[in-house]
């Protein structure tokens, strides 16, 4: 049958992470660069429910915080009793002909197909959980199944016997469930175990004793059912998600030197024949036109660079857009605001803020140019420095076509350089400059004829 309707997703996110030993709620732990929960409630979106319920608690309102804008139902569990305890707090808001899908906000690579299976399953009458087949068991609950393979419970490790803990297919923790019966199930659970909480797991058990199907569909590939108890395991799910996006760049035409040592936190959008070296780093929104070269150990934030720029080895880039055929790096730092027109270089140790430079224009070496306008074709020498700030307020510079400025050149904003000039190297420049002349503004170089160099006094 088609995708049963209607659907409520409750995702439960109340639990603490007492693994991971930290202040943040363990549901707010970054990966690629946002929240465990942010992951699990775009798969929840991409199924289209009638509606998305979270239950929040450790943490609550920091976790509330974080997607204030969002769509959500909130459903505060003030005590963590355990996951049978966070789904019954959600009970009271859903209808009783919904359908309800748990997830759960440390089990965030899970795809939305995987989830689609579950909601086709049969009527709408069972509970259908998802399952896994793993070579490693350990922390999970364990899948026990009669000799006719239907589903006839799950046992906790805490609670598992030794033949139980030998089984390798375990519970994801996410099913689906109707919402009528689950308030009577929810309602009986007990709190007689290992960890004295009341499990989601053992509803399982009372759907079989009610003589309602309990299905189990083993999810294709384990890596996306991790469950994140622990760093390590947030570690190893951030390895994961980025191969992921490796691979999604790759297809996309995109060669990586090392798609291992690729990180997007983010969205990277490309062309065709780009070529990304080992160790890059890509965060918020990042465009790159074709034959875009991008070199090692580079950090690129919310950027867009045209056609065929190079970008070389340690640079980092934020916030700026570069026509094609730029040349950025080695060890440029392009701050926000830097807009370059096309073939603008801007070479090693050279740091650009808020400026724009347009086309064909060069700053190679040892350079700052902040709150700067600068026109096309100027030449900008070794070491020279827009000063753009007195202490207390921020100035503008703004340097005409075809500019030469030598190396070394203070350029005390607020400034205007006219089209042409030539600033001699070392100058130290208050005001401004007109237009195709030389002005020089540094001592005149003198000679003392006949100086000696003092001596030792002799001993
Ligand atoms: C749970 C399952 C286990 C499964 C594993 C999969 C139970 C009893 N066990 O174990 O069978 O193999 O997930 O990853 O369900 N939570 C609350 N309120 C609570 C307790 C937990 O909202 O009182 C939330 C947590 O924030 C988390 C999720 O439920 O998102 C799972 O809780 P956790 O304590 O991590 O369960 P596991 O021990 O991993
Ligand atoms: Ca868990």
């Amino acid at each position: 049958m088609g995708q049963i309707v209607p659907l409520t997703v409750v995702i439960l996110a109340a639990g603490q992470g007492k693994r991971m030993n930290s202040d943040r709620p363990k549901v707010l732990q970054p990966l690629a660069g946002r929240a465990l929960l942010a992951h699990v409630l775009d798969t929840a979106r991409q199924l289209e429910p009638d509606a998305i319920t979270v239950v929040y608690g450790h943490g609550g309102e920091a976790v509330r915080d974080a997607f204030a804008d969002a769509d959500l139902t909130w459903s505060e569990q003030s005590e963590q009793l355990g996951t049978g305890h966070a789904l019954a707090q959600a009970l009271p808001s859903i209808p009783d002909e919904h359908q309800l899908l748990v997830l759960y906000g440390d089990v965030p690579l899970v795809k939305a197909n995987s989830l689609r299976s579950l909601l086709r399953y049969g009527t709408g009458d069972e509970v259908v959980v998802l399952t896994a087949f793993v070579d490693d068991p350990q922390g999970y609950g364990r899948i026990l199944r009669s000799a006719d393979g239907a589903v006839s419970g799950i046992v906790e490790e805490k609670d598992a016997s030794a033949e139980e803990l030998a089984i390798k297919e375990i519970n994801t923790g996410l099913m689906r469930l109707p919402a009528e019966r689950s308030r009577e199930w929810l309602s009986a659970l007990s709190n007689d175990n290992a960890l004295q909480e009341f499990y989601l797991t053992d509803i399982v058990a009372k759907a079989v004793w009610n003589d309602v199907e309990v299905a189990g569909l083993p999810v294709t590939s384990a890596t996306e059912v991790l469950g994140i108890n622990s760093r390590a395991q947030l570690a190893a799910a951030e390895r994961i998600i980025q191969r992921r996006n490796a691979d999604s760049v790759m297809e996309c035409g995109a060669t990586l030197a090392d798609p291992a040592r690729f990180d997007l936190r983010g969205k990277l959008t490309i062309g065709r024949d780009v070529f990304i070296d080992a160790g890059v780093l890509f965060e918020g929104e990042v465009e790159l036109g074709d034959r875009v070269q991008i070199g090692p150990n580079t950090v690129i934030s919310n950027s867009t660079l045209g056609d065929g720029c190079l970008v070389h080895a340690n640079s980092v880039l934020d916030g700026v857009v570069a026509g094609p055929e730029c040349e950025i790096g080695p060890f440029a730092r392009l701050r926000p605001g830097t807009e370059l027109a096309e073939r603008v270089k801007v070479g090693n140790f050279v740091e650009v803020k808020a400026s724009d430079i347009a086309a064909g224009s060069k700053m190679n070496h040892l350079s700052y140019v902040g709150d700067s306008s600068v026109g096309g074709g100027v030449n900008i020498g070794a070491g020279t420095i827009v000063c753009n700030f007195d202490g207390a307020v921020k100035s503008r510079t703004v340097i005409g076509d075809r500019v030469f400025i030598g190396s070394g050149v203070m350029l005390v904003a607020p400034l205007k350089i006219g089209a042409g000039a030539t600033v001699g190297a070392g100058s130290t420049v208050t005001k401004d400059v007109p237009a195709e002349e030389l002005t020089l503004a540094r001592a005149r170089q003198t000679v003392v004829k006949g100086w000696k160099r003092p001596v030792k006094p002799a001993k």
